[in-house]
């Protein structure tokens, strides 16, 4: 089973196990097209390339730590979530794993939706001009402001995650003189993590309202008698980082079996099934993460086959892959600082950023490679961990890695499959200004999220 994984808790440092790596890779300079973007590879001189650009050229431009991300991998790894679903079916692209407005204008150009979950990220889809009825408004705690805003604008729907949401957002659109078409987000009692789906008693959570007890049967039925709301459908997210289909598979049947129940109860067959997003990428080349197309295919076919077993017309899918289409498409380029050999231990690197720009690593123990990249290198392996620049010791980017014996102060070295939540969790710890993102595409280079200056910082601290 993969280690590159998900939320076991938070953990710290000192209790961090063993790394997996037994045996260092058979070549350190080969980066392996399963973790790096598409257009990533090394040149003549041994530098790592992206959309033709030396990551040397790169530091130099735009300085380290960077978010690089490729532009074609993007819209490539867009574009095959859309295909893959085709006509019959929605991709709604969850912007909490990375947003900004060069973002939204590819997947808008690429035919994708978007799914947001707070005023945030509604006012960057709209500022880049994603149209309204194309964006999914999520939450468990909406504000009146924020559902208020999502109304106004025409969002083409509000996913519905309790029971006071539900008589909220149907008065506010009804005091609006609109009618809100909206989904009920249940709990299915599923929970699915990498390669492991629990199918127990996961309700025990924020989010949704449960299907056991009959609670998203009575979410249904108030929200089917109020004029403020257009109920279009049930919505299901079962987790994150998933390769196994299974979860999935449980998921489609007990949201299939609602269906049934509400076609049975009150005649009405709603004509719509959401099943979140969650779907697993490479953060190692342990990684064997499913194709867009292998997805598609097998929800399309779990959902057909319960709807031709309950007896209900196939409702149209939507999903909402956030990590599956940005997280491969960036790598975190840093410059090495330090780099301290411990005597029988490993060899801690020290970069310019750290746990500001990468948390996942601290909060979730996930696994990731690493790669020296301004140069090839000859040297034996060298067992290191990859830390920051923070004032913890639980501040660790990479926790088990090979790096060459000739790795020194100066090299640059790149974290790749960092596009999915490590900027939209970026903070400012130990007042650490956040790394810029900056789009490569056919040898050229632009910053779509600038690198916060410490007069940013300054201007929000008013004394
Ligand atoms: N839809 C819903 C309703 C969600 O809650 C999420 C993620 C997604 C879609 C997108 O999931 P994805 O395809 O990106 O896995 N910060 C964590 C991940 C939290 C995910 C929360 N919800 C991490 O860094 O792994």
């Amino acid at each position: 089973m993969s280690r590159s994984a998900h939320p076991a808790g938070p953990r710290h440092a000192d209790v961090l196990p063993e790394g997996h790596y037994s045996a260092p890779p058979a070549d350190l300079n080969a980066l392996d097209p399963k973790v790096w973007a598409q257009t990533v590879s090394r040149d003549d001189d041994g530098v790592l390339t992206v959309g033709g650009i030396p990551a040397t050229r790169l530091a130099e431009e735009f300085g380290t730590p960077a978010y690089i991300l490729d532009e074609t991998d993007f819209r490539a790894r867009a574009r095959a979530w859309r295909t893959a679903f085709g006509a019959d079916a929605d991709v709604f692209y969850a912007g909490k794993a990375f947003l900004s407005r060069a973002v939204v204008r590819w997947l808008k150009e690429e035919g994708l939706n978007l799914d947001v979950c707070s005023g945030g990220e509604l006012a960057t889809a709209l500022s880049a001009g994603m149209p309204a009825e194309r964006i999914a408004f999520h939450g468990n705690n909406k504000s009146v402001e924020e559902i208020t805003r999502a109304v106004e604008a025409g969002v083409g729907r509000i996913v519905l995650d309790s029971f006071q949401e539900i008589v909220r957002v149907a008065h506010i659109a009804q005091s609006l003189g609109r009618r809100q078409k909206a989904q009920i987000r249940i709990t299915v009692g599923v929970e699915a993590h990498t390669h492991e789906f629990i199918a127990t008693a996961h309700e025990d959570q924020k989010f949704g309202i449960p299907l056991a007890g009959g609670q998203a049967a009575e979410a249904v039925r108030r929200a089917l008698q109020l004029d403020g709301l257009e109920l279009i459908g049930i919505h299901s997210h079962i987790g994150s980082q998933i390769f196994d289909m299974s979860g999935f598979e449980v998921a489609a049947h007990r949201v299939v079996g609602l269906l049934r129940d509400i076609r049975d109860e009150h005649g009405v067959e709603l004509p719509e099934i959401d099943l979140g997003g969650g779907l697993g990428i490479a953060y190692t080349s342990d990684d064997d993460p499913r194709e867009p197309h292998e997805i598609a295919k097998a929800l399309s076919e779990i959902v057909t086959r319960e709807c031709e077993s309950a007896r209900l017309r196939t409702p149209r899918i939507s999903v909402e892959p956030g990590r599956a289409i940005v997280g491969p498409t960036a790598f975190t380029l840093y410059e090495v600082g330090t780099v301290k050999p411990l005597e029988g231990l490993r060899t801690y690197v020290s970069v310019d950023g750290g746990m500001s720009d990468n948390i996942r690593t601290a909060l979730y123990d996930a696994e990731y490679s690493v790669s020296l990249v301004s140069r090839a290198s000859d040297a034996e392996p060298m067992r290191a961990r990859v830390v920051g620049k923070h004032c913890e010791s639980g501040d660790i980017v990479v926790k088990d890695a090979f790096l060459p014996a000739d790795l020194a102060p100066g090299d640059l070295i790149a974290v790749p499959a960092t596009g999915a939540y490590c900027r939209s969790m970026a903070s400012n710890y130990n007042h650490v200004l956040r790394p810029p993102v900056v789009a490569v595409k056919d040898g050229e280079a632009r910053v779509v999220v600038r690198r916060e200056t410490e007069d940013d910082l300054l201007r929000l601290d008013v004394g």
